[in-house]
């Protein structure tokens, strides 16, 4: 890829969500006055977080999982932050943020001053229409993978192999119980025709399911459910929440930006454990949501909600979590 067609994609895609609501979370003038202090950006992206936390002077390790994503941070980076200018020192690594721990031993990091998780994917993936995130590109693979080359289960191959039964537990927590089991019935019967290879054919069994719509198109929901499972991403999330949790030194802040109640739930679930065992101390009592004037610059962002906690304990006294 050449770096005018990074710079173009960079430009369209770009928005970071809750962006000074982040920053004061985690406390980042503070952080910066204390100088040599290191955040984990767990969802690096577009580096929108990243790089506004490195203007600060504060140092950044960003890990993103999807190899495209990270060398279109990698240019903004450059583009934004040069080295010779006083900002913190940005490291960028593709990396899943399940391995976590393994990205801060390679780097040489001991402990954190910060953890920023801005989940789920961007507006990149849907709009790339080859990786098959979009309902949109009915001709499009029906892929969904963050990483195509550690990963080998598709969206399509999820449709299927799975067994009519483990297809309603994966669409029922997003669709609820009643559409998820009408789905499952439908893609049983689509697949024995024909198997599932585009995103067309998911469409083909959304439309015969008959979803009511409502403000959001009924595929919406029945393509996150699908991306979810294909990346695993609650299983991921509860992995990287309780290692990144381990790694913040004391007084140190967590803040996770979720988009959906499957991620919420986790997170606050989270929170409230460690609060419980004394660990640390939960900051927004409430989930912050974005401003009306975010969501209208940025309709995106509306299912925002942003949390965070401060820990509690020492670091030599790390839990096992
Ligand atoms: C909402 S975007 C982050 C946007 C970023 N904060 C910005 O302002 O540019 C979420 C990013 O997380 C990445 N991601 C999702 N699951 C991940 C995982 N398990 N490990 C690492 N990165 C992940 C996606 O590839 C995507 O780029």
């Amino acid at each position: 890829m050449q770096n005018k067609n990074l710079g173009m994609k960079v430009e369209k895609y770009h928005e970071p969500v809750l962006l000074s609501e982040a920053l004061e979370y985690l406390d980042i003038e503070y952080l910066a006055r204390l100088h040599g202090t290191w955040v984990l950006d767990a969802t690096v992206g577009f580096a929108g977080h990243t790089i506004e936390i490195a203007k600060r002077g504060v140092n950044v390790v960003g890990i993103d999982a999807d190899p495209e994503v990270i060398k279109i941070a990698e240019a903004r980076v450059r583009q934004a932050c040069p080295a010779s200018k006083g900002f913190g020192s940005i490291l960028l690594a593709n990396a899943n943020f399940r391995d976590i721990d393994a990205v801060l031993k390679y780097h040489r990091i001991e402990s954190v001053d910060g953890v920023l998780f801005d989940l789920g994917v961007s507006s990149f993936h849907f709009e790339e229409r080859d990786r098959g995130f979009s309902f949109r590109y009915h001709d499009a693979p029906l892929d969904m993978r963050l990483n195509r080359s550690t990963q080998a289960v598709t969206a399509a191959t999820l449709l299927n192999v799975l067994s009519k039964s483990q297809l309603e537990s994966m669409f029922s927590e997003v669709v609820g119980n009643h559409t998820a089991r009408k789905l499952a019935v439908e893609i049983v019967k689509h697949r024995e025709e024909k198997k599932f290879a585009v995103v067309g054919d998911l469409i083909e069994v959304v439309r015969a399911v008959g979803l009511k719509s409502g403000k959001i198109d009924p595929a919406t929901k029945v393509f996150m459910a699908l991306r979810i499972a294909v990346n695993s991403e609650l299983d991921n999330l509860n992995v990287a929440l309780a290692k990144s949790f381990s790694y913040l030194n004391k007084d140190a802040r967590m803040v996770v930006i979720s988009f959906h109640s499957g991620e919420d739930t986790i997170v606050k679930n989270f929170f409230r454990r460690v609060e419980n065992e004394g660990l640390a101390e939960i900051i927004t009592k409430k989930p912050v949501v974005p401003s009306e004037k975010e969501v209208a610059l940025n309709p995106k962002s509306r299912s925002a909600k942003l949390r965070c906690i401060k820990k509690r304990i020492c670091q030599e006294e790390k839990p096992n979590l």
